[in-house]
C-alpha cells in the first residue's frame, strides 16, 4: 500500500493540532506543494500526482479540487509543485489534497510484467494566503506618545570590527495597547495579523494568540518587517471583544537607527454569509505602561508585579487613565513564513548550590539559549534577581565573564498576593547557571524551570554510534545550533553580540540542514542578505546588518552562494536560485573586481579565524582564504547558472573560476608541495592544515602535484601537530572531509576523538555541553563564548563518514552509503527526511562480518560501499545470497533480484553494489 506524508506548502508543514491559533501561511498567489510518497516495494517510483484545492475541506475530501484540480500529471516530481490555474485571492484560507501513483518493479526475477502499479489514497493538509496586497492593510503603525525609557550600553560594531564602541540604548518599558470592538454574531474565522516592533505578544479576550516568543523575526526594519498570522476564532464572543498587545524592544531601538516600539495589526473576521469586517490599529487605541518596566536583549527583564493592571487586555476593562495611541511611521511589511520561535522544551535544573547565604544557584546541566521561569512567594516590594552564566568560578559561584557587555540579568518584584509566576517575554540568555538572590526563604530545585526557545525547526536527522565521545559531540552540536537559531542564525546566545555573523552561518550549514529543517529558516535568511546588499554588490559580515560591517570577508560572504546552494541541493528550490541569481552575481562580480588578478588580498578581515592559540589565523594567510573563496563563490555561482539552463554565464563564470584556481596556485603554491603558511616567506618550513586542505578539497591541486600536496598535509596533521586539529573555523569545515576523500579517514577519525588539547574531544573533557568559539578553555571577558556553531561543521563528517550517507547530486535523487568502520567503531547510524523521504543508514561490526541496514525513499537509488575487514567475503540481504560478481560483469543483472541494479563487486576493501528505492538489511560475512 502506498501512503503519502510530509505535505508541506512553500516548505512549511502543517501546524500540530494542538495548536489551533497556528495557520500555514504562504506570501504568494502561486504556492508549491510538496509530499512525501511512501512505498514499502522496493524499487518504486512516482509515476504520477494529482493536486486538488478547495475551499471547503468537504470538496477536497470528496476528491473534488474546486479551485484547482492538476489532473493526473505524469511525472515524478513530489517536491515545491506550483499551483497552475488562476492567482489564488489573499487572506484565504485552502484545503489541498494529493494522490500518487507509483510502479514498483516486482519481487519477481525478471520479466517484463514484474511491475506492479498502485495508487495511494488522497492525503489533505491546508494552508492560508497572507495579505498580498498591500493596500488591503486599513491599519496604521500605532505606539505609545512619549513612553518612559532608561538607557543602557549596548555594543555597535561599524567598518570594521575593532572599530567596537559601547553606545546608550534606549530602552523603552513595556507599552501597553488596547482597544475594544464588539461583535452581534461569532465569525466562522477570525484572523489576526500582527507586526509588533521589536517584540510583541497578542491577547485577545485575555488569550494569548499564538505561541510564538521573540516575534516578529528579526529582518532590517528600514526594509521589512515580518506580521504573523494567527488563527484567533475560539477567542471571540458576541458583545464586546478586548484586543491587547505588549510592545517589546528586541532589536527596534535606536542604537541601531530604529526608534520605539510601535504595532500595526489587523483583525480579519469572515462570517458564515461570506461576510467580511476589520479591525485595526488606529489611533483610539489606548496606551499605558504596565509591569514590564525594563526590557532588553542583553539586559534582561525587569517586571514589578505591583504596576500590573489586572483585565486591562478584557473587556470592560476601565481604560480611562490610558493615553490615546499616536499613528507613526512604520516599514513594509511581509508575512513571516519561517517557523517562529517558541518555547520548544522545559529544562529542570539538576542540581541546587548554596556557595554563599542568600546566593543560590542553579545547574541545568546544559549550556542553552532562553529564560527560567520563577515561582515565588513573598512581601509585597521583595526583589529577586536572576543572573545567568555558562561557567562557574572555583568557588561556586557564577562566571560572568564569558557574557562580556551582556547583562544578563532578570528581576522581579513581587506584589505579594501569594503565590507568583514570572518568566520574561523580551529576553533571552545563553546559560547552563542560574544565580537567583533576594529570594524570600529557602528555595528548592523547583522554583526555578528553564525554557529553551529558538526558533522551532523540525529535527529532521538523527546520528548515532558506538563511540560516546562523538555522541556527545554530536549533542553539543545540536544544542549549539539550536542556541543560535533565533530567527537569523546568531554567532553566540549569551554576549552582547547574538548577531547574524554570515561566516558562522554558512560553515554550519551542512550540518544544520541534515539535522533541521532549515528551508524555511534559510529562504529568509537569503531575503535578509538580499537587502543587505549594496549598490557595488558588497555585503556585511552581519547580516541584518545591524552592525554594518562592509564589505565583508569572503569566507563570511560566502553565506550568499552557500546557502542559496543549500537551498537547492538540499530542498530542491530552484526558484531561491532564480531569486537571488542577480545578487549572487553582483556579489561575486564584486570579490573579482577587487581581486587584482584574481588575488584577493584587500578583503579578507578573519580569515581562518580561532585556530588554536588565537582569535586570528596564525598559520593561514588571510589572503589565502580569501582567494580561496573567491574560487569557491565563483565556481558555485557557475554551478547555478548552469542549473538555470544559463549556459553562457555558467561558461563564463567557469573560466573565471579555472583562472582564479591558476592564480592561486601561482601565488601560494611553493616549490615543494605545500601552500603559503604565515608569515609568506618561501623559505618557511611550517606546513598549514588549512592552507593545504583548502585547495585539495576543490581538486586545484595542479596535475603532477596533487600527492605531494597532499603528503604535505599528512605530514601537517601527523607531524606537526601530533594527530590534532591545527585549523580555526574555515579549515576544520574542510580538512576532515580532504583526509578522507585521500585516503586518510583514519586520521580523521583520530582527530575527531582525540580527547586532547585542541579539539572537539578536549571540550567533551573539560565539561563542555556546547561548542566553543576557541579551542581554548577560557573563562574571561574576552573572545571565549562556551556556545557558539562555527566549528559545528563536523557533524557533516558524521553523517558522511560515519553513517555514511553522501548525496551525489543535489535534490537527493541518488546517494552513495558508504560508511567508514574504524576500528574502535562498533556501530553507526545515520537518517537524514529529506525532501524524497528518510534516508537511513545503519551498520554494525561482528567478529565474523558486518551487518548493514539502508532505507531508500521512493524514486532514489543509491550506490552501497560495504567495507570489507577479511578474505572470501560472503554476501546475503535478508537471508538471501547475492553471489559476488566479477567486475567484467558487474553491470549487468542477469538472474539477479530487480532492485539490485548493479553488483556485488569487490574493489579494494569495498564490496559494492546499486541498488533501488526500498529497506535492505545485508549481511557481509568473511572468512
Ligand atoms: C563573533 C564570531 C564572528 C566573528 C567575526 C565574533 O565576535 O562572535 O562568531 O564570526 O566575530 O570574526
Amino acid at each position: 500500500m502506498i501512503r503519502i506524508s510530509g505535505l508541506k506548502c512553500e516548505h512549511m508543514p502543517e501546524p500540530l493540532e494542538a495548536d489551533s491559533s497556528a495557520v500555514v501561511v504562504v506570501d504568494t498567489a502561486k504556492p508549491r506543494f510538496s509530499w512525501v510518497p511512501r512505498d514499502e516495494r522496493r524499487g518504486s517510483t512516482q509515476k504520477a500526482y494529482r493536486i486538488i484545492v478547495s475551499r471547503d475541506k468537504e470538496s477536497v475530501l470528496a476528491g473534488v479540487g474546486t479551485v484547482w484540480d492538476s489532473g493526473k500529471v505524469e511525472s515524478g516530481e513530489n517536491n515545491l509543485v506550483r499551483l497552475g490555474g488562476a492567482d489564488l485571492p489573499e487572506c484565504t484560507r485552502f484545503f489541498w489534497a494529493v494522490k500518487i501513483w507509483c510502479a514498483a518493479i516486482g519481487e519477481k526475477k525478471s520479466g517484463a510484467d514484474a511491475v506492479d502499479l498502485a495508487e495511494s489514497p488522497w492525503t489533505l493538509s491546508s494552508f492560508e494566503t497572507a495579505i498580498l496586497d498591500p493596500d488591503s492593510w486599513k491599519s496604521s503603525w500605532i505606539s505609545m506618545p512619549e513612553p518612559e525609557f532608561d538607557e543602557t550600553t549596548v555594543l555597535l560594531v561599524e567598518g570594521d570590527i575593532n572599530n567596537n564602541r559601547h553606545v546608550a540604548a534606549r530602552l523603552y518599558h513595556g507599552i501597553y495597547l488596547r482597544s475594544s470592538f464588539s461583535l452581534e454574531r461569532l465569525p466562522v474565522r477570525a484572523c489576526m495579523y500582527v507586526c509588533g516592533l521589536g517584540y510583541n505578544e497578542c491577547f485577545v479576550n485575555g488569550r494569548r494568540a499564538g505561541r510564538n516568543r521573540l516575534d516578529p523575526g528579526q529582518t532590517d526594519y528600514r526594509l521589512r518587517a515580518l506580521y504573523s498570522v494567527h488563527n484567533v476564532t475560539d477567542s471571540l464572543r458576541t458583545g464586546e471583544n478586548a484586543l491587547g498587545v505588549i510592545l517589546g524592544n528586541g532589536r527596534y531601538v535606536d542604537a541601531y537607527g530604529f526608534g520605539k516600539p510601535r504595532l500595526m495589526l489587523q483583525l480579519l473576521l469572515e462570517f458564515d454569509d461570506g461576510a467580511r469586517r476589520v479591525v485595526v490599529s488606529e489611533g483610539s487605541w489606548k496606551t499605558s505602561h504596565g509591569p514590564i518596566v525594563h526590557n532588553g536583549i542583553y539586559s534582561g527583564e525587569v517586571y514589578d508585579a505591583r504596576l500590573e493592571q489586572p483585565g486591562w487586555d478584557l473587556p470592560g476593562f476601565d481604560d480611562s487613565a490610558w493615553r490615546p495611541a499616536e499613528i507613526v511611521d512604520g516599514p513594509k511589511l511581509e508575512a513571516q513564513v519561517l517557523p517562529p520561535i517558541r518555547v520548544v522544551a522545559t529544562m529542570p535544573a539538576r542540581a541546587l548550590s548554596f556557595p554563599e547565604p542568600g546566593v543560590h544557584i542553579f545547574d541545568f546541566g546544559q549550556n542553552f539559549s532562553g529564560v527560567v521561569r520563577l515561582r515565588a512567594e513573598g512581601p509585597r516590594g521583595t526583589r529577586i534577581r536572576i543572573r545567568f552564566s555558562e561557567l562557574l568560578t572555583g568557588s561556586g559561584s557564577l562566571n560572568l565573564g564569558t557574557n562580556r557587555e551582556s547583562q544578563s540579568s532578570d528581576l522581579f518584584i513581587l506584589k505579594g498576593e501569594g503565590l507568583e509566576t514570572f518568566e520574561p517575554r523580551f529576553t533571552y540568555h545563553g546559560f547552563r547557571y542560574a544565580e537567583l538572590t533576594g529570594f524570600p526563604g529557602i528555595p528548592t530545585v523547583d522554583t526555578l524551570e528553564g525554557l529553551v526557545i529558538h526558533t522551532d525547526v523540525e529535527r529532521t536527522g538523527a546520528f548515532l554510534c558506538s563511540n560516546q565521545l562523538v555522541n556527545r559531540i554530536h549533542s553539543n552540536i545540536l544544542w549549539g545550533q539550536l542556541s543560535n537559531l533565533m530567527s537569523a542564525p546568531t554567532d553566540c546566545p549569551q554576549r552582547g553580540e547574538r548577531m547574524g555573523w554570515l561566516g558562522d552561518a554558512q560553515l554550519a550549514s551542512e550540518e544544520a540542514c541534515n539535522n533541521f529543517d532549515m528551508a524555511g529558516f534559510y529562504a529568509k535568511y537569503l531575503e535578509d542578505i538580499r537587502l543587505a546588499q549594496l549598490t557595488d554588490g558588497s555585503l556585511s559580515d552581519v547580516v541584518p546588518p545591524y552592525w554594518p560591517l562592509y564589505p565583508t570577508d569572503p569566507a563570511w560572504g560566502s553565506a550568499y552562494v552557500t546557502l542559496a546552494w543549500a537551498m537547492y541541493a538540499m530542498y530542491g528550490d530552484l526558484e531561491i536560485l532564480e531569486r537571488h541569481y542577480e545578487g549572487m552575481r553582483r556579489y561575486v562580480d564584486f570579490l573579482d573586481a577587487n581581486s587584482p588578478g584574481h588575488i584577493n588580498d584587500s578583503l579578507g578581515r578573519y580569515g581562518d579565524w580561532c585556530p588554536p592559540g588565537c582569535i586570528y589565523p596564525k598559520k593561514t594567510p588571510i589572503e589565502l582564504t580569501s582567494t580561496w573563496y573567491l574560487y569557491n563563490d565563483t565556481l558555485v555561482f557557475s554551478r547555478i547558472a548552469a542549473v538555470l539552463g544559463k549556459r553562457g554565464e555558467a561558461a563564463v563564470y567557469a573560466v573565471r573560476a579555472a583562472e582564479i584556481a591558476a592564480a592561486f596556485n601561482a601565488e601560494f603554491l611553493l616549490a615543494d608541495g605545500r601552500y603559503a603558511t604565515v608569515p609568506m616567506s618561501k623559505i618557511d618550513r611550517t606546513v598549514g592544515q588549512t592552507s593545504q586542505a583548502l585547495p585539495i578539497y576543490h581538486d586545484m591541486v595542479p596535475a603532477g602535484q596533487k600527492e605531494r600536496a597532499f603528503a604535505r598535509l599528512v605530514e601537517a596533521v601527523v607531524k606537526n601537530a601530533d594527530g590534532h586539529i591545527d585549523a580555526g573555523i574555515v579549515g576544520a569545515r574542510y580538512l576532515l572531509e580532504v583526509l578522507r576523500e585521500g585516503g586518510r579517514a583514519d586520521l580523521a577519525w583520530a582527530i575527531v576523538t582525540q580527547t586532547s588539547y585542541p579539539g572537539w574531544g578536549y571540550m567533551v573533557a573539560e565539561g563542555a555541553t556546547t561548542l566553543w568559539e576557541r579551542w581554548e578553555k577560557l573563562g574571561g571577558m574576552g573572545m571565549n563564548s562556551h556556545n557558539h556553531i562555527m566549528f559545528g561543521s563536523v557533524d557533516a563528517w558524521f553523517y558522511r563518514s560515519l553513517g555514511g550517507i553522501v548525496p551525489l547530486e543535489a535534490g537527493w535523487r541518488s546517494l552513495r552509503i558508504k560508511p567508514y568502520a574504524f576500528d574502535d567503531l562498533d556501530h553507526a547510524g545515520a537518517k537524514v527526511d529529506t525532501i524524497r523521504g528518510t534516508v537511513c543508514a545503519s551498520w554494525k561490526r561482528s567478529e565474523k562480518g558486518f551487518s548493514i541496514a539502508v532505507d531508500l525513499p521512493v524514486g532514489v537509488t543509491a550506490e552501497l560501499e560495504i567495507p570489507v575487514h577479511g578474505e572470501n567475503p560472503v554476501l546475503s540481504e535478508s537471508e538471501e545470497l547475492l553471489p559476488i560478481r566479477s567486475v567484467e560483469s558487474a553491470g549487468k543483472n542477469g538472474g539477479a533480484p530487480r532492485w539490485l541494479l548493479a553488483g556485488p563487486v569487490l574493489r579494494k576493501d569495498r564490496l559494492c553494489l546499486s541498488v533501488a528505492s526500498g529497506s535492505y538489511s545485508f549481511g557481509l560475512s568473511v572468512g
